[in-house]
């Protein structure tokens, strides 16, 4: 009832609207990249490394060749040529790519060949049949193994060592101190759409059916590698089976696309479940070391937040682990600090809150222990260590509800009344109960979009940006906007998306694609409602004659006058009086360089856990989670839920069950499966709440909206590790945590 309550009248902007492509997700009619079969077309496999470094020495390409069905094997051989070398970074986002450009090996799992053939089984025998030879030399893939540096960066652009205020002192006169060190592991992205493309060239032009979050970004690095105009490059991506930052950057779909090139035919490459344990990216395992002090009464003196991560042999990506301790909780002292190794690995990336995710796991933790240490409870801890404004920059925040997630969130977990010490609580069964918080944060970011809107005589309208659905409901979300900027009902808007012949609605990644796409939508939809406007005002022969540009509102078809309800006209009448078709807005969003200046922008959340212990077996289960988020106005609200499920799902998983196992010898993933490589399921899951809390932001963008996408993650996993001490009284600082870090 709340949710409706506060629609404002007539719009669509804070329904509870099911998905656009639901109906077509369901029944299967939604056609992801790699159901388009053009006619001709072959089917590519790749052969990948089974060694972590060294070179392939011999590849029977002759017995592949030889197969039935085998029609070309590509290998750096007979790989066509390219235009930029593949380690070549000049295109912004740009990632060192293996595209068979020598016999080097780099990591396992890296490609090697490219079996092409008619059939899918052909080329995976063909395949098979390459039996590969290697030169191999010594490998390092864990994270002791290798000497440190301090990186250039952490994530994009973020400081590796920033001190503020005088951190040794703070530790030096606190009367209380604590110093851990936790580890998070490396995790890879199991997106239910493995990446794949079918790709077709004709000349110099290529088209592409290609999950991507980012039109733009890949038509560049594209353009640059095959020396051909981005114009030239028409990329179909309507349906994406999950992203999560994988899919941001060219990755090796690009292979596909050179065999095509070779073949001269359309081919069609989808990369295998186990090869999505290489090439793609992953999260780089961490290891942070927190040391804090605090006051008697509780009050943080000092922060100092350590991480060593890894990034691969030939390219740079540092999880920028430490960058939430600028932000989250108020000290006159703060230092982050980084150290990185090089390894024999893949180059790790954008995973789901990158850095924020494996930082707050760690920080969150720590702040238990220290409340654990000062006797105060963990939430009124963090209460006293309230961030009014953002700690390291000093900038007041553009608007933060923290404070009512942390009572919301409390009053329906039912936090009052936890006892202070650990062990205390049993369920009927005897197994042990803990209940513990984390706070949540993510920053509100935006990026460049652009967007096209059109009002027909028909009373219809039409919205084009080339946005990603990849499934957070983008098209459902972005459609309430283009209503409510255009004054139409959701149904009589055609919305077109998903391609790159459309005006660029910038990337889906850091949580901002519906604040950029939407925020051009709205933009173009006023655009084209003042056009009309004009039109209706300057006639004689208009009801709305006289009234002056802002005079008027559009709504329901119509536009009206504002302090005169009586006197209105159809948007069709007017477009039909003026003798025209359709009159067309266009609209961009941006970044506002003043208002980041100005402001720390940020959405917040704070998730209570219930964890249940055996014991005896130590045997660990989350059984409830309610999460209470704040992130600016709400477009969507079964939407938005939706999202903070799914990212309280990401950190129950990072607390309790992802982790790939290297073999130290060989440097393979051992689990590269999702039988092995564990992600929760429905029974992992018994109950989840989400709490959509109020918030107003009149600064962070003209819609007033924060990111939903990738905050849940953030406290999810530390609400957990802390309701696991409140079980059982042990600290566990390894993630996952696991039977054997209690027993
Ligand atoms: Mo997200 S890691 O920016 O897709």
């Amino acid at each position: 009832m709340a949710e409706i309550a506060r629609m404002r009248h007539g719009s669509s902007i804070g329904q509870p609207l099911t998905r656009r492509d639901g109906l077509l997700k369901v029944t299967g009619r939604a056609r992801y990249a790699a159901d388009n079969h053009p006619p001709g077309m072959l089917h590519a496999v790749l052969a990948e490394s089974r060694i972590a470094r060294g070179r392939v020495a011999f590849l029977d390409v002759e017995a592949a060749r030889a197969h039935s069905g085998v029609v070309e094997v590509m290998t750096p051989a007979n790989r066509p040529p390219l235009a930029q070398d593949p380690d070549d970074k000049s295109v912004p986002f740009s990632f060192r790519l293996d595209l068979l450009q020598n016999d080097r090996v780099r990591y396992a799992g890296q490609p090697i060949a490219v079996v092409i053939a008619e059939t899918l089984e052909a080329a995976t025998e063909g395949a098979a049949l390459l039996a590969p030879r290697y030169e191999a030399e010594p490998a390092e893939v864990l994270l002791d193994a290798a000497e440190a540096f301090v990186p250039p960066a952490v994530g994009v652009g973020g400081l590796a060592e920033l001190w503020h205020g005088d951190v040794e002192t703070g530790l030096a006169q606190a009367a209380q101190r604590i110093e851990a060190t936790y580890e998070t592991p490396l995790q890879f992205h199991n997106a239910m759409e493995p990446h794949g493309v079918v790709a077709a060239w004709d000349g110099d032009v290529l088209s592409l059916d290609m999950p991507t979050q980012g039109f733009a970004l890949t038509q560049a690095r594209l353009a640059a590698l095959f020396g051909i105009r981005t114009e030239d490059i028409h990329i179909r991506s309507p349906f994406i089976g999950g992203g999560f930052g994988s899919k941001l950057l060219t990755g090796p779909q690009v292979l596909g696309i050179l065999a095509a090139r070779l073949v001269g035919r359309p081919v069609k490459l989808v990369l295998r479940r186990a090869q999505m344990y290489g090439p793609v990216t992953h999260r780089a395992p961490t290891r942070q070391r927190l040391r804090l002090g605090a006051a008697q009464d509780g009050a943080l003196t000092a922060i100092h937040h350590h991480v060593r991560t890894a990034t691969s042999r030939f390219d740079d990506f540092f999880e920028p682990s430490a960058s939430v301790s600028h932000t989250l909780y108020a000290a006159p002292a703060i230092a982050t600090t980084n150290e990185a190794v090089r390894l024999d690995t893949g180059t790790p990336g954008f995973m789901r809150a990158p850095g924020e995710a494996s930082g707050s796991i760690a920080l969150e933790s720590a702040i238990d222990e220290m409340a654990e240490a000062c006797g105060i409870d963990p939430l009124e801890f963090r209460l006293r260590n309230y961030a009014e404004v953002e700690p390291v920059s000093g900038k007041p925040f553009s608007s933060k509800a923290l404070r009512e997630c942390y009572a919301e969130g409390a009053a329906r977990f039912g936090w009052a009344g936890r006892p202070l010490a650990p062990r205390q609580m049993r369920d009927e069964d005897g197994l042990l109960v803990g209940w513990g918080v984390g706070t949540a944060t993510f920053p509100a970011l935006m990026f460049h979009g652009q967007a096209r809107a059109v009002l027909r005589r028909d009373g219809t309208g039409l919205v084009e940006t080339g946005a990603h659905d990849m499934g957070q409901g983008a098209w459902t979300a972005l459609v309430q906007i283009a209503a409510d900027s255009l004054g139409l009902d959701p149904d009589r808007l055609e919305f077109r998306s998903g391609s790159s012949d459309l005006p660029d609605a910038g990337i889906a990644g850091g949580s901002a694609h519906t604040a950029t796409a939407g925020g051009a939508i709205q933009a173009a939809g006023e655009q084209a409602i003042a056009r009309l406007t004009e039109l209706a005002v300057a006639d004689p022969r208009s009801p709305l004659f006289g009234a002056g540009n802002i005079g008027v509102v559009a709504r329901g078809g119509r536009l009206v006058r504002w302090d005169d309800e009586s006197r209105s006209e159809a948007f069709a009448d007017i477009l039909a009086r003026a003798g025209l078709a359709e009159i067309e807005g266009r609209g961009s969003a941006a970044t506002d360089p003043a208002m980041v200046e100005r402001y720390a922008m940020y959405a917040h959340g704070a998730v209570f856990a219930e964890v249940k212990v055996d014991p005896e077996l130590g045997q660990i289960r989350a059984t409830r989670l309610v999460g209470a988020f704040a992130a600016g106005r709400i477009i969507n609200p079964r939407l938005v839920r939706s999202q903070y499920y799914g990212g309280m799902i990401w950190g129950l998983s990072f607390a309790l069950h992802e982790r790939a196992v290297l073999d130290s010898r060989t440097g393979r993933v051992m689990n590269a499966d999702l039988a092995e490589y564990h992600v929760p399921v429905n029974a992992d899951v018994p109950s989840l709440e989400a709490i959509l809390i109020e918030e107003e932001d009149p600064h962070v963008n003209a819609l007033g909206i924060k990111g939903v996408g990738e905050i849940g993650i953030t406290g999810t996993a530390g609400a957990i590790a802390n309701a696991v001490w409140h079980a059982t009284g042990v600290r566990a600082r390894r993630f996952p945590v696991a039977v054997e870090h209690l027993v």
